[in-house]
């Protein structure tokens, strides 16, 4: 691709990001200088349009970005699929989600081996008998990373859905309604080891490997399904900070073997 050439939704181009190859992606705007400051304090601003707000940091000396993808996996789909056109071949999504198992704790970080594919928007690009898997070297580097943080993991398989409430069989919604296909769906995925439900991460595992890229997510927990369908805002941070420390990480593993 021309470097000049500039991506729509992203607002970037080969130039602007300094030839980088890797990414950590999120979905909120706001945590993207959270992450970054993670690993470089000094790292800029160089787009933000729409959900897209974009840092580029160093890490180790490499050029890193982190990006906001926005919520679900239209606009995730999007920020993959542009970034991929201006070189970044490696891709770490850290998010936040709600455990569906009893023995994760809100703090915990959910590392995914595999995701349910609930969304949509994968299905653009593979059939839905397509796996969603983790690719081998970021799973490793994010198991190796929690480890030597001591951080408390679980590594296993993720429900990634399109909505937060009827998709997640939440009844604290607006109509209080789910409908009949997702009522008991949460006690299904239990029953079937599905550790914890998030929006995003099908998306990326099945956008990576079926374009030939690795992705890998890390997801910080904050809210146990099995007692709350709320989420308590005092929760939101323990989960968001762990999260982010096994991610940069993992990534500085992955930089530093040239993987
Ligand atoms: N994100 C989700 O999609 N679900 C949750 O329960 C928490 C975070």
């Amino acid at each position: 691709m021309n470097e000049e050439k500039i991506v729509y939704h992203l607002n970037l181009n080969e130039a602007k990001i300094k030839r980088a190859h890797y990414a950590l992606l999120t979905g909120d705007p706001e945590r993207v200088s959270d992450i970054v400051s993670a690993f470089d304090p000094q790292a800029a601003e160089i787009a933000c349009r729409r959900e897209y707000r974009t840092f580029l940091g160093q890490m180790n000396t490499h050029p890193v970005l982190v990006v906001s993808t926005g919520i679900g996996g239209p606009s995730t789909s999007i920020a993959i699929d542009e970034l991929a056109q201006i070189g970044i071949h490696t891709f770490i999504r850290v998010g936040t989600t709600g455990a569906i198992q009893p023995n994760v704790g809100v703090g915990d970080v959910i590392i995914t081996s595999g995701a349910v594919r609930l969304d949509g928007a994968s299905t653009h690009y593979a059939p839905i008998e397509y796996p969603a898997v983790s690719h081998h070297e970021v799973l490793f580097a994010l198991i190796e990373a929690a480890q030597n943080l001591s951080i408390h993991c679980h590594v296993g398989i993720t429900a990634s859905s399109d909505t937060f409430y009827p998709g997640q069989e939440r009844y604290n919604s607006y109509s209080k309604y789910v409908l009949k296909r997702f009522q008991g769906m949460t006690e299904e995925l239990r029953k079937l080891q599905v550790l914890n439900y998030e929006m995003e991460c099908s998306t990326v595992l099945t956008l990576c490997s079926c374009m030939g890229l690795r992705g890998g997510c890390v997801t910080g927990v904050i809210v146990n399904r099995t007692k709350e369908e709320y989420i308590e805002t005092e929760d939101l941070k323990s989960g968001e900070i762990n999260a982010i420390q096994v991610a940069v990480k993992a990534m500085s593993y992955l930089i530093n073997e040239q993987k």
